[in-house]
Order: C-alpha cells, then sequence, then structure tokens
C-alpha cells in the first residue's frame, strides 16, 4: 500500500446508468411506463444504484425520476446535475421522495473542456465544484461528484479537486472516460494515483465510469477495478452516447468467472441478467447483436462438431460460465397452443417480465390467440406481446376499424375509425403516400392535431411467413418526443396500431383525458 492510501471496500457496487447515459443514446429514449418497468427490473437483478435521470434535461426526464424515487425503493435512486444551484435544486426536488436518493453533480476537469467549454481556469473550477457539492449535501446526505474527462485531466489537479468535493462533503467521487480515450493499463495507474494521491479518499467511494469508444470500457472498468476502483458505473447491453457504456453484464460476468483474479464480489444475481437484457432490448428498440459477449443469441451456442463433442462430454471444455448463471435456460420448452398458464408465466418471468397476476390473465389469452395463427411462438413473439401490455399509457384511443385503397399511380386513401374510452366513436378519411401515410393521416383528422413523425421502422419479430409485424412510431409535439408499439401479422394493421399507441402516450403523458377503471 502507498502512502495515504486507505484499504480498498471489498466489495464492488454496481452503478446502473441505462436510464440516464443509456437513454441519452439516439434512438434510445424511453416512455415514463417503460422506464418504470426496466427500473423494477434493475432493482430485481440487484444494482446498488440506479441512475435514473438527468431532471433539469427535461420536465419528462424529472418526472421519470420522481416516479421511480417514489416506487424503487431498495437501491440507491441518482440524479445527474451540473455543477450549479439550480441544477441541484432540481435533481433535488425530484427525488426528494426517495428512500436512498442520490445527488450526482459534474463538472469536467481537462484543459481542453476548462479552456473551450467552460472558459474557467483551475481556481474557479475547484471553487465552483466545492461550493455544488456543499449545496448538495446541504440537501441530501449522498453526493456524487464527476470529473468529466477525467482520465484526459492533469492528475494532480484531479487529486486537488477530488481532495476539495470530498472535504466539502462528496461521499463518492467518480472518474469517467467520457470520451473512452484511456487504455487499461493508463487507466488503472490513474485510479491508483488517485488513491495515493488524495489523503481523504477512505471517506469516499471511488468509482469509475467508462465510454466505449475505442472498445475498451469493460477492460478499463476491470483494469480500474483491479487498481482499487470501489463502484463500477455501466448499463445494461452497453448502451450509451456514441459507442456506448461499460456493459453491466460484461463487468459483472468477468467480475464472477475471473473471482480468482478479481478476489471482489458485486451484489448482483446473475440469473437476472439475461431477462434484463431482452427488456431493454424489447423496450429501446436497440437490438443485441448475436454474437454479443453473455447475452447475445449466440454466446452460448455451438456450432462445430468438435465444440458440440466437448461441451457434451463436459461442458467447461468450451464453457467458461453457464448459460444457467445468466438466466438462460439451456432447455427452452417451445411454448405453443397447448402449452399451460404456468409455463407462459415462467417465460415471461425469464424475459425479464414481472406482470401482475390480473395482466398475467390477459396476456396469456392473447397468447392463445396468437398460437392458434401460429404454429410456436417463440420468446420474441412473447417479449413483444408482453412489451405491447405491460409497458403501454392507458388506451384513451382504440384502433376499432380501417379500410385502405392503395396501389400503384394513385393517391392512397384510408378511412380509419376510433373509439375513445368514454365510448365516442370518431371516424376519418385521408389520402397520403402510401397505406400508412394515409392512415397516420386519417388518425391526425380525428383527433385535430398533427404531429411530426420523427421515426417510425417495421420489423418482422421472428422469421417465417406467419411471422408477427412489429412497427414502431416516434412522434413529436412541442418538443416532447412519445413513443408507440403495434404488433400483428398484418404489417399494416401493427403500423396503424403503432400511431395509436404513440397518440395514446402523448394523450397521457400531457395530462389529457384517460378514462378511469
Ligand atoms: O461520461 C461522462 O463523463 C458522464 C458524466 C456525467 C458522469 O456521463
Ligand atoms: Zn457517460
Amino acid at each position: 500500500m502507498e502512502k495515504n492510501e486507505a484499504p480498498v471496500r471489498p466489495r464492488v457496487l454496481v452503478f446502473d446508468t441505462t436510464l440516464r447515459d443509456g437513454e441519452q443514446a439516439p434512438g434510445c429514449s424511453m416512455n415514463l411506463g417503460e422506464k418504470l418497468v426496466v427500473a423494477a427490473q434493475l432493482e430485481r437483478l440487484g444494482v446498488d444504484v440506479i441512475e435514473a435521470g438527468f431532471p433539469v434535461a427535461s420536465p419528462d426526464d424529472a418526472a421519470a425520476v420522481r416516479e421511480i424515487a417514489r416506487k424503487v425503493r431498495r437501491p440507491v435512486i441518482a440524479a445527474l446535475s451540473r455543477a450549479s444551484q439550480g441544477d441541484i435544486l432540481t435533481a433535488w426536488e425530484s427525488l426528494k421522495g426517495a428512500e436512498r436518493p442520490r445527488i450526482h453533480t459534474f463538472i469536467a476537469t481537462s484543459p481542453v473542456h476548462m479552456e473551450y467549454k467552460l472558459k474557467m481556469g483551475p481556481d474557479e473550477l475547484v471553487e465552483r465544484a466545492v461550493e455544488a457539492v456543499r449545496y448538495a449535501r446541504s440537501l441530501c446526505p449522498d453526493v456524487e461528484f464527476s470529473a468529466e474527462d477525467g482520465s484526459r485531466s492533469d492528475p494532480a489537479f484531479l487529486c486537488r479537486i477530488f481532495s476539495a468535493v470530498i472535504a466539502a462533503g462528496a461521499t463518492t467521487i467518480n472518474l469517467p472516460d467520457t470520451v473512452g480515450y484511456a487504455t487499461p493499463g493508463e487507466f488503472a495507474d490513474l485510479v491508483r494515483l488517485v488513491r495515493a494521491g488524495v489523503p481523504e479518499i477512505g471517506r469516499a467511494v471511488l468509482s469509475v465510469h467508462c465510454h466505449d469508444d475505442l472498445g475498451l470500457a469493460v477492460a478499463n472498468s476491470l483494469a480500474a477495478v483491479e487498481a482499487g476502483a470501489e463502484q463500477v458505473e455501466c448499463t445494461i447491453n452497453g448502451l450509451g452516447e456514441r459507442a456506448g457504456n461499460a456493459a453491466l453484464e460484461e463487468v459483472v460476468m468477468a467480475l464472477r468467472t475471473r473471482a480468482d483474479r478479481f478476489g471482489r464480489d458485486c451484489g448482483v444475481d446473475s440469473s437476472q441478467i439475461y431477462g434484463t437484457s431482452r427488456l431493454v432490448a424489447t423496450t429501446t428498440g436497440v437490438r443485441v447483436q448475436p454474437n454479443k459477449a453473455v447475452v447475445g443469441d449466440n454466446a452460448f451456442a455451438h456450432e462445430s462438431g468438435i465444440h458440440q463433442h466437448g461441451v457434451l462430454a463436459n461442458s467447461s471444455t468450451y464453457e467458461i460460465m453457464t448459460p444457467e448463471s445468466v438466466g438462460l435456460p439451456r432447455n427452452k420448452m417451445v411454448l405453443g397452443k397447448h402449452s399451460g398458464r404456468h409455463a407462459f408465466e415462467e417465460r415471461l418471468v425469464e424475459l425479464g417480465f414481472n406482470p401482475p397476476p390480473e395482466e398475467v390473465a390477459v396476456l396469456f389469452a392473447e397468447f392463445k390467440s396468437l398460437a392458434d395463427r401460429k404454429k410456436t411462438v417463440g420468446d420474441r413473439d412473447l417479449e413483444a406481446l408482453a412489451r405491447g401490455k405491460t409497458m403501454a399509457p392507458p388506451e384513451t384511443w382504440k384502433l376499432d376499424r380501417f379500410v385502405i385503397n392503395s396501389g400503384i399511380g394513385l393517391t392512397a386513401t384510408s378511412a380509419v375509425s376510433l373509439v375513445h374510452c368514454d365510448g365516442t366513436r370518431k371516424e376519418g378519411v385521408a389520402g397520403g403516400d402510401g397505406p400508412i401515410d394515409a392512415s397516420f393521416n386519417a388518425i391526425d383528422s380525428i383527433l385535430g392535431m398533427d404531429p411530426t413523425l420523427e421515426d417510425f421502422s417495421l420489423s418482422a419479430v421472428t422469421g417465417g411467413k406467419d411471422a408477427q409485424g412489429e412497427a414502431r412510431v416516434r412522434i413529436v409535439r412541442e418538443g416532447r418526443r412519445f413513443n408507440g408499439l403495434g404488433l400483428s401479422t398484418d404489417v399494416i394493421e401493427a403500423s396503424v396500431r403503432a400511431y395509436v399507441a404513440a397518440i395514446n402516450a402523448l394523450v397521457h403523458e400531457t395530462g389529457g383525458t384517460a378514462c378511469a377503471g
């Protein structure tokens, strides 16, 4: 141990930022209902901290933090803020209902950020950081301070600012590799240098936060753990700004599989990893690449005869961890129209969904009706079904009927009928550039609104002629975004359903009517 150095805490804390840094990635925005379901699953996964959002960024972010803080009680709930009183107070207003709130405040410490972004010298910067931490501590007993772009900062300056903020009350100090620039050896050296150069280090948890621009986020996080980092910040499936953040599932399984090397464990229940990964993939629509470590479709698949023979003889020949350890059953039961409710419910839980009994009953009925149309119902079908039901906002408007006239050389026309939850039926007719555009225009004419369609995608949930089509729609109104998902073996119906779902999200989140009951 070097001079000044306090002992490293024996347990590695896992700080999940899927709902903040992960959600900042393009196309990953989630609505309130979706964030709540993901947060509940993160709690089941056993993470220590959930960073629920950046409240000053938007009223939606503030509302999500507030609701998660109210409903998710075991983990620490963190909210991000810049190092200013206004931001910190906004973060606190959202957080204060939490059982264990944490204000996470940050300021950049690298020369390039200080000169060009903040236009601040070192003394002024330290003063700002100290003031921010002191103010945050006057509101909340748990305060994290991050030195943004820490890996490109002057190490002596880093030690100076970390000492000052711990003295001002920071309970965690975080060293981010914001632009994914560091290499493992270099990052480990920096962690050791901070441990040795900050006399107050024993009074705060030392955290790291790595981005994946060079594909080194997990390697850098693990090198940091070996060098004495006590908290790792990461996201499910490695979602995050640009190339993403360190993938939680990889960090955790490395700590477990190479316990001989790391000698320090974390509190994550690894059997929840696969379900959480699937839940985040279906919620955000960002698919997991098949060869992704730990959670990719091929992560435990053995194709070649030599490998298959070895695994059958003794699985440790080609498997360093078991599929069961990450929650992936080795023998998946195929579900079809003769499957019972118990097997159906069990599979939903394995996929990260935990619907209450009354929702299971509705889902089971829908599953049976799908199984009548499709020979086998795969995991992707189940996820799509469950996601559509468990995370959808209340149905203010329901799709009743539609008829479309479209072909080549003529403007498409669509007549749509919607039913309001108070029983009122409304019909609209419109033309458009193809059947989907015409249907969306017909819905706009019924509702008298004209949101901007920001994103629309259509994909097959599974292979085969009887595959379900999954449509995703994102609309924007007055700067706010609303997502909708639609599902059907008919792709036009899936698209219209997705648009209606996005409209329902808009109505719900802007405080419009939804009928009680
Ligand atoms: O990457 C980064 O530096 C961050 C901080 C706000 C912690 O996300
Ligand atoms: Zn980040």
